[in-house]
């Protein structure tokens, strides 16, 4: 799959995610095949005035590229001059911002409202793609509502904008995060544009991601959700792209080894504070499903120190191995 001039090495992406897909993070999705990396939502006024902590967020990772920062806002003129400092400061892409659906950024116009001002998401997309060398891209939601959706005639504006590639969040903007992701709006806007479509709601497990490519016909797949607390969803993909099929399970020690290599890259990048404090939800989501989770989520959220989650790990390993042995046991007793 090809944006502009930049070659995916899978057609798969990691979706942006506002306190997930940060540099650290985005690694770790590379590393594991993820074509495409995008930052968390960065927005366009923070870098005009110069703030430092938006400014972090530029940040990008020899190993992660290619990689796309996403921008949000509301302003043509600032979303091209924003543009202009991101392309500057060595993205590979830059991402709009036309779907986040918290009430802070719609009643500022930005986000999903601009599903509802077709006329300046293209005018602020012209003036975008116009501003810079390296790739625009969008991603949108359904529409608004159900009453408005409207993902294909966005699309075809985007397209007419010069954008080089559009993600579709089958959702509408007062769904938010909930009910399922309409994947048939997503199939229209492919049979609208010819720019590459990403198709995103809802791929859960790579079974998931192939029913989307085959129902949709979409381009490539843009994964949010799934990949949190477990970006080995990108192996499995690719592994299902390519032919073979069957669920990885994530061995406790991989997983275990993950959430520490995770929470150093994050001091690293942060600082020890706030890295213990991103960590816990992070470690949540890897540990979901697993045995005693509850106990331990508990547990990790009052920890404060790397020095302390390196010690509830190494507990919990043994915990969890005593657990999966007496489980073992137990069922081969059963057969
Ligand atoms: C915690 C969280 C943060 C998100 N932040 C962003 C964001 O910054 N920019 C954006 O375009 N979408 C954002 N989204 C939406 C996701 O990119 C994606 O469109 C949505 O979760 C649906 O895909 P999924 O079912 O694969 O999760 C966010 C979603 C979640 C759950």
């Amino acid at each position: 799959m090809q944006i502009g001039n930049i070659r995916l090495s899978a057609p798969v992406a990691l979706a942006p995610m506002a306190g997930i897909t940060d540099m650290p993070f985005r690694i770790i999705c590379k590393e594991l095949g993820c074509g495409l990396v995008v930052s968390e939502m960065v927005s366009a006024k923070g870098l005009l005035y110069k703030n430092v902590k938006t400014f972090d967020m530029l940040r990008i990772a020899q190993e992660e590229r290619p990689a796309a920062i996403q921008l949000f806002g509301s302003n043509p003129m600032e979303l091209a001059r924003a543009a202009k400092i991101v392309e500057a400061d060595g993205a590979d892409i830059i991402d709009f911002n036309m779907g986040c659906p918290v009430p802070k950024i719609v009643n500022n116009g930005e986000g999903s409202a601009l599903m509802k001002n077709p006329q300046l998401a293209y005018e602020i997309l012209a003036r975008m793609a116009d501003s810079v060398k390296i790739p625009v891209t969008v991603k949108i939601r359904a529409g608004w509502d159900e009453k408005n959706i409207n993902a294909p005639e966005i699309a075809l504006l985007a397209e007419k904008a010069g954008v080089a590639a559009i993600a579709v969040h089958g959702r509408t903007r007062e769904q938010y995060y909930n009910g399922k992701a309409d994947w048939n709006v997503i199939k229209k806007v492919k049979e609208t544009v010819k720019i590459p479509v990403f198709g995103n709601g809802d791929i859960l497990t790579a079974a998931d991601g192939l029913r989307m490519l085959k129902e949709t016909g979409c381009d490539g797949l843009m994964i949010g959700r799934g990949a949190d607390g477990n970006p080995w969803i990108f192996t499995e993909i690719i592994n299902a792209l390519n032919g073979s099929c069957g669920k990885y399970e994530v061995p406790l020690d991989v997983r275990l080894h993950m959430i520490e290599r995770h929470l150093h890259m994050l001091k690293d990048f942060k600082g020890e504070v706030i890295a213990v404090k991103e960590m816990r939800r992070h470690a949540g989501a890897y540990l979901k499903g697993m045995p005693m989770a509850a106990e331990y989520r508990r547990r990790i959220n009052e920890l404060n120190t790397c020095e302390e989650f390196g010690a509830l790990l190494r507990e919990y390993r043994n915990e969890a191995e005593k657990f999966l042995a007496a489980k073992h046991n137990f069922c081969s007793e059963a057969d």
